[in-house]
């Protein structure tokens, strides 16, 4: 009989978030209906935006439940059957809880080939981050070569393949990260230009001013606040501007002001954009084969962090917060 471990949210945090927003549990097998599959969590992907999810009740995606699981992307095995479509031993990507194990009706998952990428691959650079980036550069950002383009959160699972693609465009690429071996790794490993880091720098203006000496034409945002903040008033004209998250403010327990002069967006012709990348899901069939052919050819760079066991998943999920990851951030369950 399979016993099934989870995590469910205990309560909603109130700025950051703590350990006992969660509480581990254990939960009966599950009898099968017919149309439904129990899948084994293989891989679980920890992403900044159910950090929202946590507390917010009005947004693009549904907010966690008080008392269930958590979910998250994820890469399974399905280990009983009855639906049709699924056999025992397929390899499948898509929602699964915080969990072990997930009842499903399969519906949102996709099989996928278990050979040639490490399994977790399928959630970081050949998966939902790595397809953000994608969109947010080519169909926002548009970088040209000689062009000057900013990233932030440099080295995270976007902000890695996003500060790449744009380097692969021609473009001057220049981000920021949270300590001194990222920025490193950003310069030496992912053909950064340049990169500071954003915990020990007081005066972002300043040092961008420095980076970016004929001002920045795109913007990839991550991180919002005061980064953003510095950044927006550095944009040339004709600026685009993918504003992808802003994870500095996820955690505040009020809403900051926004940057100052929003004239700024007409004097300068800003395009701002936000997207959320589960609205562009049709071309992920595009995003696999160009961002696949560069993996295959050596010429992008992944970094991830695996952490070991469901049961870590909570303090993860908080060190992510907090900058604690590098790379694409996943659980071995
Ligand atoms: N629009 C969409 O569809 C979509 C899809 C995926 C992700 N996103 C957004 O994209 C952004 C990056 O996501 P990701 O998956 O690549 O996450 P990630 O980089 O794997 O993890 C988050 C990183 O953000 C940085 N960070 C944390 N607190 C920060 C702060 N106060 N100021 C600046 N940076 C901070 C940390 O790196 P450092 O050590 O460098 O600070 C941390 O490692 C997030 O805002 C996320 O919400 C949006």
């Amino acid at each position: 009989m399979t016993e099934i471990r989870q995590i469910v949210l205990a309560k909603r945090p109130e700025g950051d978030v703590t350990a006992d927003c969660f509480r581990a549990e254990t939960a009966a097998s599950p009898v099968l209906a017919d149309g439904q599959i129990l899948v084994r969590t293989l891989f679980l992907s920890l992403d900044p935006y159910m950090r929202p999810r946590m507390t917010e009740l009005n947004s693009y995606v549904p907010a966690f439940e008080l008392g269930k699981p958590l979910t998250g992307g994820a890469v399974g095995e399905v280990v009983e059957t009855r639906n049709p479509r699924f056999a025992k031993g397929d390899i499948v990507n898509g929602l699964l809880n915080w969990a072990t194990h997930t009842l499903h009706d399969g519906r949102g998952l996709r099989k996928i080939d278990a050979t040639g990428v490490p399994l977790s691959a399928h959630l970081g650079v050949l998966g939902m981050p790595s397809f953000t980036a994608w969109y947010g550069i080519k169909h926002i950002c548009k970088p040209k070569a000689g062009e000057t383009v900013f990233v932030s959160a440099a080295t995270g699972a976007v902000g890695q393949v996003a500060g790449q693609l744009a380097k692969l465009a021609g473009a001057t690429v220049v981000g920021c990260a949270g300590d001194e071996e990222k920025c490193q790794w950003a310069v030496r490993e992912a053909g950064y230009d340049a990169c500071f880091n954003h915990r020990t720098e007081r005066d972002y203006g300043a040092v961008l001013d420095k980076l970016c000496p004929k001002g920045i034409d795109a913007d990839f945002e991550n991180a919002g606040g005061r980064i953003f903040h510095a950044v927006f008033a550095r944009m040339n004209d004709f600026g685009r501007i993918a504003f992808c998250g802003a994870i500095s403010e996820y955690q505040d327990k009020e809403p900051i002001a926004g940057p100052t002069k929003m004239f700024t967006i007409v004097q300068r012709r800003l395009n701002l954009q936000g997207f959320i990348i589960s609205d562009h899901v049709a071309l992920m069939g595009d995003f696999v084969n160009e961002v696949g052919g560069l993996l295959k050819q050596g010429k992008l760079k992944a970094r991830e962090t695996v952490i070991d066991g469901l049961a870590n998943a909570p303090q993860a999920f908080m060190g992510l917060l907090k900058g604690e990851n590098f790379g694409k951030l996943v659980v071995k369950v």
